[in-house]
């Protein structure tokens, strides 16, 4: 929800002036005082801010203050000046008007930080995005070049604005910023050549000596030493809390943010250079024949320095600074300067070209501010221009004439706006009109400004008049066209009131401002109007190189030589301002008035003599009066109602219907007298600010009341509450609590029944237990005593046995004893000496018959290998050579039976072993197969009978073979035959050789180790047969065939053997390629037999299966 605030709550003091009750400057200055000592600085005179400087930075200008007073209604919060540049902005944005902001008040009062706190709360809260960032961005950092070449430390300020400024921000239709345009008035030039005590020149000329770098200022030709140059105090170049190194560095940031090019900045600065330059010529006198001094240039260097700086032909300047050229129609003169005037042409040349560089600055940094786009603008301007300025010690002079004239026209401008402002509300909200009685300060503005016969009109007059013309013909001027006038006053008037009024010197005059009576002294009003600068000066300047000041000084300009006299300086800030009324009265004003609270720019401090001064010359006291001559206090009926509601029964808590009916019925109510207050379209009109308080005090009773009542329903309420909810809590805490109880409670009991029967069952199985236990002891015992029993009767006639076998031996012992006994007593006489040896022998010879008889039984085979066992130790190595004899002599016997023929089949069978066993699988079975060679019985067989007589030796073996195929492994059955010295193969069916070889060419054969019958016949390369390759065949006698070629073939081939390759892996020659055979175990199971497959060109794969 939102909450309504206003500015009426929490005040200190009154929030708003024209509330003060009573008003008078007394009041009006306690009420400051209350608020500035509780850091209250900012006052409402109606919409108009006062703002007293609190010299310490406050927290009330965050980030979260400007969100809480953005779009909130002027008078909803506690005065700020926020609450005016959002009033302003808002106004700008949603209603279309233009709005300029007044900021007015003497130097150190705040003007500037207000102007710069009012832009930045703008910036704040306006549209975002890169482009208007970049806009914001330039229009702020256009203040810190501007303060540096514009601002100084003053007695009153440290940095203080030695320029009147207003700027136009312009924004487009959504409130966007688009750009700016900034003027300024009236540079105090003076400060350039001369600084009052305790007072500096502009900053920039310290802030660049402090911090140029060194290659800068080597080529500005200048040096780091203040004390170096005329035109710096020396007193006060060091400020507290300035550091103008760093300032330095700022501005040149902002030069270049603004878009300053970098050569601008450099041409900017040699200009600064060049005004330090100027002010150390010196100038002494030279006597001249006609008797006058004529002055000539001290010491060259800084001249000469100068010079080229600025690209100036030095005899040139040199000689500007000696003679003056006076033209006149037609006619030209030279005449010289003495010393005094060569000063006064320096100084003036200083101040020219220092007063027309800060104009150019703000040209430029226009050029760069200004809008891009053509639509139509909203402006708001904000003016920080210096306030009425009246010295009491010091004499007021040609600018502060000047300053207080632009006071005169802006208090002028505002009595009117914010009478016509008044009078618009009236009749917007229909509210009879009575004229106001004030003060219309029009008379003293015409005194000024009247064209025929205004002082600034007739000080230009005495500047244009020929002959002699001093100040003091102006003062005489004065006295007697003015004379008459109510508000100007000189001892020599003709009125003569003053002609004894001491206070007033007779070389001044005095205006009676609107904001007091200020004393002018007239010296220097001519010369300072005039702003002479010798013809010739300006021409040098303009026969510079340096092109900056070449577009400075364009009256320079030979071809435009131009015999007209420049416009006078009052006459030209006549002009401006005029343009400045009428710049502002085109736009909704808003007023921001400054005050100081103390001159020695420390915080807490309230003197009161100061701000009464600036509260009367500011004209506030009379700006209340002006604000409160009809109705002091005025709100829309929908606030008022909100707000006082409260006070009648009628309108209290809600009125329905119209808010204007609302107030009436609650006006009455409260019996407020009817001609204290009017009924506006919009708004309630009270015309005292009585009646208002009166009416906030009844609210605030009221609302105490309320309060109490509040508070009594709600503390009820809040009791009740709490009430129902501790007995609601009660109830079922002792829900919870019972049936808690009660499970602890069955908890308990339970768990000691657990208990109880546990040790009742314990109890029982114990004795259960026990009486088992004695049980199992019983029928143990038992059983130990009857083992016992039973081991003792066992023993007892084991015992008994033994006794009685011990007896029976010894019976049988003692018999054989006896006997024995008996019979040595009865051969004794016969044994006598050699029986001993007798029985021994013949022992022996009863053994060895006993042998020999057993060894009858074994047979002659020697194949059998048994043999008896060995009947006693001693016969042991003969029973073993028996044994090796008796084999040897059995295999002579059984090979004495073989014939020849036999014989040659065991050589073979003999060889057969040598060469397989134990090397091939298929050995062992052949063993037991006779040798038959001839299988093919080839000499009985019919069909073989061609070929039998084909062989021309005996045939030693013939038998049917099978030829592997090397294309596809398969085999085709050729008969193998065997002769002394060849071997054939020849066509199963038609018994046709197919080939024949020679022994000898046989190189060797290759078997596997595996139980196949695969063998290879490899030819000797390069013998005759080898051509057709090697032969691949298989036979079931395969150990016969491989014997009997291994022992014909060495005999034939006379050689010590053919080699018999046993490996699975072998090479055979088949014509040109070589292809490896290899054996596998535990091929495809086609059969017991081997089977031989191609694999791929170079292998062929015979898998045997496994055994
Ligand atoms: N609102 C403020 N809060 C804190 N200090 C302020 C405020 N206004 C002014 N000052 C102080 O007062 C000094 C003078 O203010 P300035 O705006 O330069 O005065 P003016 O422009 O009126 O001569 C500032 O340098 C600053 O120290
Ligand atoms: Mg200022």
């Amino acid at each position: 929800m939102e909450v309504k605030t206003s500015l009426l709550d929490n005040m200190i003091g009154v929030g708003d002036m024209v509330l003060l009750e009573p008003l008078n400057e007394d009041s009006f200055i306690m009420n400051l005082r209350n608020r500035f000592d509780h850091n209250e600085i900012y006052t409402y005179i109606g919409s108009v801010v006062i703002s007293m400087n609190p010299y310490r930075s406050l927290p009330i200008y965050t980030p979260q203050k400007v969100e809480e007073y953005r779009n909130r209604n002027f008078y909803e919060l506690s005065p700020h000046i926020y609450a005016l540049a959002d009033e302003a902005y808002r106004s700008l944005r949603d209603q279309d008007k233009d709005q300029c902001i007044l900021i007015t008040g003497e130097s150190g009062a705040g003007k500037t930080e207000a102007s710069k706190l009012v832009m930045s709360y703008v910036a704040a809260v306006c549209g975002k995005g890169q482009e208007v960032n970049k806009v914001k961005e330039q229009l702020l950092q256009s203040n810190p070049v501007l303060e540096a070449f514009g601002n100084a430390k003053t007695m009153r300020n440290d940095n203080s604005s030695r320029f009147g400024k207003y700027m136009d921000i312009e924004f487009d239709f959504k409130g966007d910023p688009l750009g700016g345009v900034i003027s300024n008035y009236l540079l105090e030039k003076s400060r350039v050549c001369k600084q009052p005590r305790g007072e500096r020149n502009f900053h920039i000329f310290y802030q660049l000596l402090s911090g140029a770098s060194d290659d800068t200022l080597v080529k500005l030709k200048l040096d780091r030493d203040f004390s170096k140059y005329n035109y710096l105090s020396l007193d006060s170049a060091n400020v507290n809390g300035l550091d103008d190194a760093a300032s330095f560095r700022t501005v040149r940031n902002a030069m270049q943010i603004v878009g300053f090019m970098e050569a601008e900045v450099q041409s900017v600065l040699e200009l600064v250079a060049a005004v330090l330059k100027l002010g150390n010529i010196e100038f002494k006198p030279e006597s001249r024949v006609n008797g006058f001094d004529e002055s000539r240039v001290k010491d060259k260097n800084d001249l000469k320095e100068m010079c080229e700086l600025l690209g100036i032909e030095q005899s040139v300047l040199e000689r500007a600074f000696s003679y003056r050229t006076v033209e006149a129609k037609m006619e030209k003169m030279s005449t010289t300067l003495n010393v005094a005037q060569a000063y006064y042409a320096r100084d003036a040349l200083a101040k020219n070209l220092y007063s027309r560089l800060f104009s150019w600055l703000v040209t430029r940094i226009n050029e760069s501010i200004k809008a891009q786009a053509k639509t139509r603008h909203k402006v708001m301007g904000v003016l920080d221009i210096y306030g009425f300025e009246i010295f009491e010690v010091r004499d007021n002079s040609f600018e502060q004439f000047i300053i207080n004239y632009c006071n005169e026209k802006l208090q002028q401008i505002f009595i009117e706006l914010t009478l016509r402002e008044e009078q618009e509300e009236y009749i917007r909200e229909d509210i009879e009109w009575t004229n106001i009685e004030y003060f219309n300060n029009a008379v003293i503005c015409d005194l000024i400004e009247n064209n025929q016969n205004g002082i600034l009109a007739m000080l230009d007059e005495e500047c244009l008049r020929p002959g002699t013309v001093t100040d003091d013909t102006f003062l005489d001027k004065l006295n007697t066209i003015c004379a008459e006038h109510q508000h100007f006053e000189s001892r020599l008037n003709k009125n003569s009131k003053f002609l004894t009024d001491h206070s007033l010197p007779h070389s001044c005059f005095r205006i009676q401002h609107y904001a007091g009576k200020v004393l002018y002294r007239v010296e220097g009003f001519v010369d300072k109007n005039n702003d002479l600068l010798y013809r010739d000066l300006s021409q040098a300047m303009y026969k510079a190189t340096h092109s900056l000041m070449r577009q400075l000084f364009p009256e320079g300009n030979p071809a435009k030589v131009n015999l007209k006299r420049p416009p006078t300086a009052g006459f030209q800030f006549k002009a401006s301002v005029g343009v400045l009324m009428k710049n502002l009265q085109t736009k909704n004003p808003n007023y921001i008035r400054c005050i100081k609270p103390n001159d020695k720019k420390v915080a807490h401090i309230f003197t009161d003599s100061l701000v009464c001064h600036q509260v009367r010359y500011l004209g506030l006291v009379e700006n209340v009066r002006v604000r409160r001559a009809g109705y002091a206090f005025r709100q829309p009926y929908e606030s008022c109602l909100e707000r006082y509601k409260m006070l009648c029964k009628k309108t209290w808590p809600h009125w329905r219907g119209p808010a204007r009916d609302g107030v009436e019925v609650l006006l009455t109510d409260c019996s407020v007298p009817t001609e204290e207050f009017a009924y506006g379209r919009s708004k309630i009109f009270i015309r005292n600010p009585r009646t208002l308080f009166t009416l906030e005090e009844r609210r605030r009773a009221c609302l105490e009341d309320l309060a109490t009542l509040i508070q009594k329903i709600y503390r009820g309420w809040k009791s009740r509450t709490h009430f129902l909810l501790l007995k609601k809590s009660q109830v079922v805490v002792a829900a919870w609590y019972r049936r808690y109880a009660q499970q602890n409670k069955y908890q308990k009991i339970k768990s000691a029944t657990l208990v109880m029967q546990s040790f009742i069952r314990g109890w029982k199985a114990r004795n259960i237990l026990r009486q088992l236990k004695y049980e199992k002891r019983c029928k143990e015992a038992v059983t130990t005593i009857a083992a016992y029993w039973h081991g003792t009767q066992a023993r007892m006639e084991l015992r008994r046995l033994k006794t009685e076998a011990r007896n029976k031996r010894a019976v049988s012992v003692i018999w054989a004893y006896w006997q024995g006994t008996k019979v040595r007593r009865e051969y004794r006489k016969f044994f006598r000496a050699n029986a001993g040896k007798k029985i021994y022998d013949f022992t022996i010879q009863r053994i060895m018959q006993k042998y020999f008889l057993g060894l009858k039984t074994t047979t002659m085979s020697p194949m059998d290998n048994s043999w008896p066992a060995k009947p006693y130790g001693f016969l042991e190595g003969a029973h073993t050579q028996l044994r090796r004899i008796f084999h040897l002599w059995r295999c002579k016997k059984y090979r004495g039976q073989f014939t020849e023929e036999k014989k040659a089949v065991y050589e073979e069978k003999l060889e057969a072993s040598e060469i397989f066993k134990d090397k091939k699988a298929l050995y062992p079975s052949s063993v037991s197969q006779p040798f038959k060679g001839d299988y093919l019985e080839i000499q009985k067989n019919p069909k073989y009978q061609k070929l039998n007589s084909a062989m021309e030796e005996k045939v030693l073996l013939a038998d049917l073979v099978n030829k592997i195929n090397r294309a596809n492994g398969k085999g085709s059955p050729r008969l193998f035959l065997l002769t002394k010295s060849n071997f054939v193969l020849a066509d199963q069916k038609t018994g046709q050789v197919k080939a024949s070889v020679p022994l000898p060419d046989l190189a060797s054969v290759s078997v596997s180790t595996q139980s196949d019958g695969f063998f290879a016949l490899k030819l000797k390369e390069g013998s005759a047969s080898a051509s057709k390759g090697d032969f691949l065949l298989s036979s079931e006698h395969l150990i016969e065939i491989i014997t009997k070629l291994h022992r014909i073939g060495t005999t034939a081939a006379d050689r010590d053997q053919i080699n018999i390759d046993i490996s699975d892996e072998f090479l055979v020659q088949f014509k040109q390629d070589k292809v490896c055979v290899k054996f596998i175990q535990g091929g495809p199971k086609n059969g017991n037999s081997a089977a031989c497959k191609r694999k791929n060109n170079r292998l062929l794969e015979v898998s045997v299966p496994s055994p």
